[in-house]
């Protein structure tokens, strides 16, 4: 659906890792906890000039003091304080931040307070008189972890809040946990396989990807790999030479250039044939390709994601699809549940869709009638969230006034529920005989789906085929009938 794409801030770059504040809206702090104020000079010097923003303490107590009422990246740590030793009140420390990184400094360093000083959560050990690069190296890294592991867990409870990330909504354990997955993978460039049935949103989940990843200035290009013959398909991704094929009458250039340096989306991988997936595989491997044709390599830095809605481990079960391919495609996947799986993300997507479809056609703001958004929650929703995307701009469209009645809705996803039309059938009619009105329903329908086939009902119902027998016959042989069609 067209919505407009917002990236997310997540810690994407290297910005976190500079002292300075550039991507990161303020400078980076650190603490300096050392009793010699030569050293305490020298190092506030250097980190200052590094763009990082210090303090000094003298001893253990000014430290703690500090830390109390600052918010801190990271600590230098001396091991020989006087009172307190550094091992002493590295602890204390922890227990106060337990994620703030420490680096110890001392001269006299032995194995024994190393090891001490990391078993107590030390992240380094410097020792005097130490070398400037090294230090300010050792310093940027461990505050750039520090400011990585905070976004991440801001963005997270931002996420878990908002229920909404980069245009996807949803609230389920299953959607958030997808949340998750997405702004964990994102900065990376591992290849995703995204798995889920149509219209769960599978495309935008890419998209969302890549808007939040390092790469989110340069093309997003997806391609409907299953729609295409495979000849097509080749050069569509690859490219051509000039002669390649008789219709070749000039050279073109492939998707995987087009994308280069950011993310190409092969969408419905499943279908695709199998030359064309050696040679995807090729490209996942070493980022080399050649032109249709053509005896130059060409290489790229593309970031692969890809899509299908059929079980890829069957396909390769079943020899259609290339075992080594799956596992290269298969590093990270992201299932997205079905809709119906995930039912309580129903209401927020249909706020979602009134709020953008009221918009987009100059309406005043939408509701639907309690009724009609009943009948939303229980429908089993084949398309997933598509269909519902469409059940309500259809409404919003159709709609004369602020509420959206059921009338509005399409008539099989408003079909009277199961129960209403058991009880509607016989008013009077007994529990008994309800209970036995539905058993034929389901048996009818369980018939229906295996094509009449009995001993696979039976053994799907998980009972003797001899009862499933004389259930149908007890039923009435009509059913019978009805199910072998
Ligand atoms: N969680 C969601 N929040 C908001 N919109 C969603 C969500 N999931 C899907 N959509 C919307 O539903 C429509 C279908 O999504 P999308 O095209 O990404 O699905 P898909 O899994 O790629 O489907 P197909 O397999 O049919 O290609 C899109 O308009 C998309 O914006
Ligand atoms: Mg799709």
């Amino acid at each position: 659906m067209p919505v407009v794409e917002q990236p997310l801030n997540l810690p994407v770059s290297a910005s976190a890792a500079n002292g300075n504040s550039a991507g990161t809206g303020f400078a980076a702090r650190i603490l300096v906890i050392d009793d010699e104020a030569g050293i305490r000079e020298s190092l506030e010097v250097l980190l200052s000039l590094e763009g990082y923003a210090v303090r000094v303490a003298a001893d253990g107590e000014e430290g703690l003091r500090i830390l109390d009422l600052e918010s801190l990246d990271l600590v230098l740590l001396d091991l020989a304080l006087p009172g307190q030793s550094g091992l002493e009140l590295l602890p204390q420390i922890k227990e106060r931040q337990p994620d703030l990184p420490v680096i110890m400094i001392t001269a006299y360093g032995t194995v024994d307070n190393i090891v001490e000083s990391v078993r107590a959560g030390a992240e380094n050990f410097i020792q005097k008189p130490w070398d400037n690069e090294k230090l300010l190296a050792d310093i940027r890294s461990a505050v750039a972890r520090h400011r990585a592991e905070e976004e991440n867990l801001q963005l997270k409870r931002a996420l878990k809040e908002r229920y909404s990330f980069a245009n996807i909504v949803g609230k389920s354990e299953s959607m958030l946990k997808v949340f998750d997955l997405v702004a964990q993978v994102a900065p990376s460039r591992s290849t995703v396989l995204i798995q889920g049935e149509s219209g769960t949103g599978k495309e935008l989940i890419a998209k969302a990807i890549h808007a939040n990843s390092p790469r989110r200035d340069k093309p997003f290009v997806p391609i409907n790999t299953g729609a295409m013959p495979s000849e097509l398909l080749e050069s569509t991704l690859f490219g051509h030479v000039k002669g390649a094929f008789t219709s070749a009458i000039a050279a073109k250039k492939g998707l995987f250039e087009v994308a280069n340096g950011g993310t190409i989306f092969l969408d419905e991988i499943a279908t695709m044939g199998t030359d064309t997936q050696a040679k995807i595989l090729r490209v996942l491997q070493d980022r080399r390709f050649m032109h249709l044709g053509g005896i130059q390599e060409i290489q790229v830095d593309v970031r692969i994601i890809a899509a299908t809605n059929i079980d890829l481990r069957t396909e390769v079960r079943e020899g259609r699809f290339r075992e080594d391919l799956f596992y290269r495609l298969n590093v990270i996947t992201v299932d997205l549940p079905p809709l119906r799986a995930r039912r309580e993300d129903i209401p927020l997507l249909t706020q979602h869709f009134l709020d953008f479809y009221a918009k987009e056609n100059d309406l005043s703001p939408r509701k639907l009638s309690a009724d009609a958004l009943r009948a939303l929650v229980d429908y089993e929703w084949p398309g997933n969230v598509r269909e519902l995307e469409n059940a309500i701009e259809r409404g919003v469209v159709l709609s004369s006034g602020p509420v959206i009645g059921s009338d509005l809705l399409p008539g099989h996803i408003t079909g009277r529920s199961f129960q209403d039309a058991l009880l509607q059938h016989n008013p009077n009619a007994s529990l008994f005989d309800i209970l036995e009105d539905i058993e034929r329903r389901i048996i009818v329908e369980k018939l229906e789906r295996c094509n009449g086939n009995q001993t696979e009902a039976a053994e799907q119902f998980r009972i003797p085929l001899s009862t499933l027998n004389q259930k149908i016959k007890r039923l009435t042989i009509e059913i019978r009938k009805k199910g072998r069609e």
